[in-house]
């Protein structure tokens, strides 16, 4: 018999004020609809999480893609990563200054690589040569973001506490999305332009395996928002899928992951997470997150869960 599709995508878990809240839905939606057209008739997994997170990069709402938060020196540097349930194969990203899709290079590299991961120059040159067009940085650049870097190294100067980087007020919008597929077969991935002003070089969670994101279809498929340095030392998405194997359910396990990530190291942020019978949960302990779900019976939205 085969298996019901489901998707589920996220848009960040932040402060999300609510003159923003109807962009933010509807760039959810929007990735949702695009991904749930692949799974759907039939498309696999991973191309309905690329599919999806496309669209959530090409949205200037979000931070990934164009329109992401700046390094302290003004610059666009994304991270990101994709991840197959079935093989295990994946392809990740960091701190790539002139790709558009980011989870398109992931993408690339998972298909085309013995590889792994690939940074920097090193990672724009290897999917040029396999045919992906290179922007200029200037080009992923907004003014929004210009004037958000300036206002926190204002704040920064002034000697005012740095919201930006533990707090919850400036945001994580990374994005992020986890499918399964008729086949039955799990895929996960994460795209973002990291946290504002952040040191150049900086990799955070979203890209590293096990961190900001995971799938196997022996256990479950994971992706993560949030300040990433707290993710990333606990190993949250490789956490929580862990316990989905053991026999958790994903959306008791999404809400014990972030408590764990509060209770460990007074992080904050956001989980989905969905196992290999359809079973999900989305979880977070910022103010407001920013998610969309589907499967076969319904599809749901929401800012906050
Ligand atoms: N979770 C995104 C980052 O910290 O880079």
């Amino acid at each position: 018999m085969k298996q019901l599709p489901v998707l589920v995508v996220h848009g960040g878990a932040w402060a999300i004020p609510d003159n923003m809240v109807e962009v933010h839905l509807k760039g959810v939606r929007h990735a949702l609809a695009e991904g749930w057209r692949v799974l759907e008739r039939g498309g696999t997994s991973l191309d309905a999480v690329q599919t999806a997170i496309v669209c959530l990069e090409e949205d200037e709402t979000f931070d990934a893609g164009r329109g992401s938060f700046l390094t302290r020196d003004g610059r666009v540097q994304l991270d990101a990563l994709l991840m197959d349930g079935n093989t295990l194969r994946a392809g990740g990203v960091g701190c790539v200054e002139r790709i558009r899709n980011p989870i398109k290079a992931a993408r690339i590299i998972l298909d085309d690589s013995p590889h792994v991961y690939f940074v920097a120059e090193g990672a724009e040159r290897f999917v040029q040569a396999h045919g992906m067009e290179l922007c200029r940085n200037e080009d992923l650049v907004i003014e929004r973001e210009v004037a958000r870097l300036k206002d926190a190294q204002a704040k920064e100067a002034a000697g005012q506490p740095d919201l930006t980087f533990a707090g919850t007020e400036f945001g994580h919008d990374t994005v992020g999305a986890v499918a399964l597929d008729m086949n039955g077969n799990l895929a996960a991935g994460t795209s973002t332009g990291g946290t504002l002003n952040k040191t150049p070089g900086r990799v955070g969670d979203s890209s590293l395996i096990g961190c900001g994101c995971y799938a196997d279809n022996q256990s479950g498929a994971a992706s993560c928002t949030g300040w990433g340095e707290p993710i990333m030392k606990l190993v949250l998405a490789k956490w929580a899928t862990d316990r989905v194997r053991q026999g958790i359910a994903p959306d008791i396990t999404s809400t014990d992951a972030i408590a764990y990530l509060h209770r460990r190291l007074k992080g904050h942020g956001g989980m989905i997470l969905l196992d290999g019978r359809g079973r999900f949960g989305i979880a977070h302990n910022t103010p407001r997150m920013a998610w969309a779900y589907q499967n076969t019976e319904r599809d749901a939205s929401g800012i906050n869960v």
